[in-house]
């Protein structure tokens, strides 16, 4: 019996890479559920749109206790997308008090340094950082935390899946062959360090004209189904390319706000339950591993 726990204490352990390794229960923010990343090997597909989103959609629509996390230290856009200017203060415990907006807590260097002030930052700074804006949060209970990742495989998300207890990853990818590409080297990055993959998002599908109602498939079609079923991943969902959508970024009111009806905010909602089915499915595996024999 001994034997078995340490077996499967073993096998829990996460974040492996370059000899780190931690146990789940270092790696876990307190009152977190579940913590997932939105990210993709590219930039400019739409993650923190999605993150933006989903955030509000997990908080609105499935009414869920929600955090969002921008770990985009050099490039954070949440501010903006969720209209939060102001510092946040410190509470009894000097910790950070996150800025509620739509009903979701935020946090986003944007709101701890002056603009541009993080771009020269090298790995060690950009660690400290994510270390405050993670575990230097007062976050409270949380049912889940989303992190709007930075582009691309380096420094912050290699950090974050080594120092979060990540319940998974959500992939974001125009159906474009350059940007499948680098999806799929931010899936394989994810796996490397043993975060489950929840799926593939495919943002800006395609362009409905609004005079003729016409779709254009401007970035290719159906290039992001075809990539998941190939490596075995769930497709969660496509969101199509709206003015509606970028107009609600500009202007920090996501569309899943103020437009809850519309085609783009029903896509966002599906995309959020079925996150959240993923998350299930994939603790229920870690709970109940299939025995190999
Ligand atoms: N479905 C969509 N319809 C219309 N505009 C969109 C859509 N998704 C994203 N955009 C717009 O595309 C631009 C890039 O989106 P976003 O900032 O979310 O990408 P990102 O992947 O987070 O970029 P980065 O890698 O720089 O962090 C933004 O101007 C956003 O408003
Ligand atoms: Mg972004």
């Amino acid at each position: 019996m001994k034997r078995l726990s340490w077996f499967f204490s073993c096998k829990r352990r996460v974040g492996g890479v370059r000899g780190y390794s931690a146990s789940k229960k270092e790696l876990k923010i307190d009152g977190i559920k579940h913590t997932i990343a939105i990210a993709s090997g590219k930039g400019g597909v739409g993650k923190s749109t999605t993150a933006v989103n989903l955030a509000v959609a997990l908080a609105n629509k499935c009414r869920l206790n929600v955090g969002l996390l921008d770990a985009d230290v050099y490039g954070p856009n949440v501010p903006i997308m969720m209209k939060i200017h102001q510092k946040p203060e410190l509470n009894e415990d000097r910790k950070m008090v996150p800025i509620e907006s739509y009903g979701v807590k935020c946090m986003s260097m944007g709101l701890l340094v002056e603009n541009n002030a993080a771009l020269v930052w090298r790995g060690p700074m950009v660690s400290s950082a994510l270390e405050k804006m993670t575990r230097g949060v007062a976050w409270g209970d949380l049912d889940i935390l989303v992190v709007d990742m930075p582009p691309g495989t380096g420094d912050v998300q290699i950090t974050m899946s080594q120092r979060l207890l990540l319940s998974g990853a959500l992939i974001v990818s125009t159906p474009q062959d350059v940007a499948l590409m680098d999806a799929r080297r931010g899936i394989k990055m994810f796996s490397n360090v043993h975060v489950p993959i929840l799926g593939i998002v495919e943002n800006m599908s395609y362009f409905t004209c609004p005079h003729c109602d016409e779709r254009s498939y401007i970035f290719g079609r159906g290039g992001s189904r075809k990539a998941a079923d190939e490596m075995g991943i769930p497709f969660v969902g496509e969101v199509p390319l709206e003015e509606k959508n970028r107009k609600g970024c500009d202007e920090g009111v996501p569309i899943v706000m103020s437009e809850p009806n519309s085609l783009v905010s029903t896509k966002y909602v599906e995309i959020a339950e079925k996150v959240m089915e993923r998350i299930e499915e994939e603790r229920q595996k870690l709970l109940y591993p299939k025995i190999q024999l």
